[in-house]
């Protein structure tokens, strides 16, 4: 798509960080939020956002707040959805959305776990169905997993990976619309592994962090796990499994020792506990550190 009409449903977190995006890739986004104090703020938070990554606040003009969802929808050519993380709500919405575009603009979603086929199998059209996993920040992180379903088009699924990729990021084809998609079932099977190792008393959470940040977590960004199998070998990759897999964890349920951290408020930064005790300064020096480490890597990539 040359220089597409993109609608972004949703101006929380993601949305406006998506819709700032494709408006620096040069697209027309139109975004509508149903809460009119978040879609007020929107193009604020774009411009500070452009204004500290220094990058074109030309962009912003692009960038056009609808207070009705069907003049956000008029001529769109692809929308993405961004709404909360809610199964019906996003099922109505997609309902709604179908009334007031073409027959052949892209309708994606943006969920974090839920199946696009779930959340799409209302639609009359389904082959224009598709899933678009970002990553917070949108616009420092570079993946976008693009979800196909068991109806989507070649062609959707085409034009879309090409519109990301055109806009700098880097999508990845989910061939099979699996809960987690990729990313986030790689990323909680780690998690279940390290809260494990906790419960089970054979480290603290801070040691478990550190020894992840300290080795494999420093080559991840340049190593992908399948890298590093053939760069050692798959025969002692599988030696180590013989060895190991029979002791990690594979519960199917969520730890007990998760789910009486959170029968106990201890909800983590929200509540001040939770795998930690947190101050407000160090609430503030880790997000700080995160989105340098971010920004580092963006320049690194440039
Ligand atoms: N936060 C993340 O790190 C992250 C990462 C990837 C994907 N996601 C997914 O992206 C989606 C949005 O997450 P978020 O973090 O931006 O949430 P958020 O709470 O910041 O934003 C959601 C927005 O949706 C709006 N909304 C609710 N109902 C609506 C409706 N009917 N029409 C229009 N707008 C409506 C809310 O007013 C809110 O502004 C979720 O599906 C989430 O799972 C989040």
């Amino acid at each position: 798509m040359a220089r597409a009409r993109i609608a972004v449903i949703g101006a929380g977190l993601m949305g406006h960080g998506i819709a700032q995006v494709f408006a620096l890739a040069g697209h027309d986004v139109a975004i509508y939020d149903s809460s009119g104090q978040t879609l007020a703020t929107a193009q604020d938070r774009i411009r500070a956002n452009l204004k500290d990554l220094g990058d074109d606040q030309n962009a912003l003009d692009r960038v056009t707040p609808q207070a009705d969802l069907a003049t956000a929808l008029r001529d769109a050519d692809y929308v993405v959805e961004a709404v909360l993380e809610d199964l019906l709500l996003k099922q109505k919405l997609f309902g709604e959305i179908e009334k007031h575009v073409r027959p052949d603009t892209i309708l994606a979603s943006n969920t974090s776990v839920i199946p696009i086929t779930s959340i799409m199998q209302g639609l009359r059209r389904r082959e224009r169905a598709v899933g678009t996993h970002w990553w917070n920040p949108p616009f420092l992180v570079p993946l976008v997993e693009v979800i196909e379903t068991p109806w989507t088009s070649a062609a959707t699924v085409e034009c879309t990976m090409k519109l990301h990729a055109d806009a700098g990021k880097k999508p990845a084809h989910v061939k099979k619309d699996v809960p987690g998609f990729i990313g986030n079932r790689l990323q909680h099977a780690l998690w279940r592994e390290a809260i494990s190792l906790v419960e089970n008393g054979i480290c603290d959470a801070a040691t478990v962090d550190a020894v992840i940040k300290a080795s494999f977590g420093r080559r991840l960004a340049v190593l992908g796990p399948l890298e590093n199998a053939d760069l050692v070998g798959t025969d002692l990759t599988l030696a180590i499994h013989n060895i190991v897999l029979p002791h990690i964890e594979r519960s199917a349920a969520p730890s007990p020792y998760l789910e009486k951290l959170v029968a106990d408020n201890k909800l983590g930064m929200k509540s001040d506990h939770g795998f930690y005790t947190w101050t407000a300064e160090q609430k503030d020096a880790l997000r700080r550190r995160v989105l340098n480490h971010l920004k580092q890597a963006r320049a690194n990539d440039a």
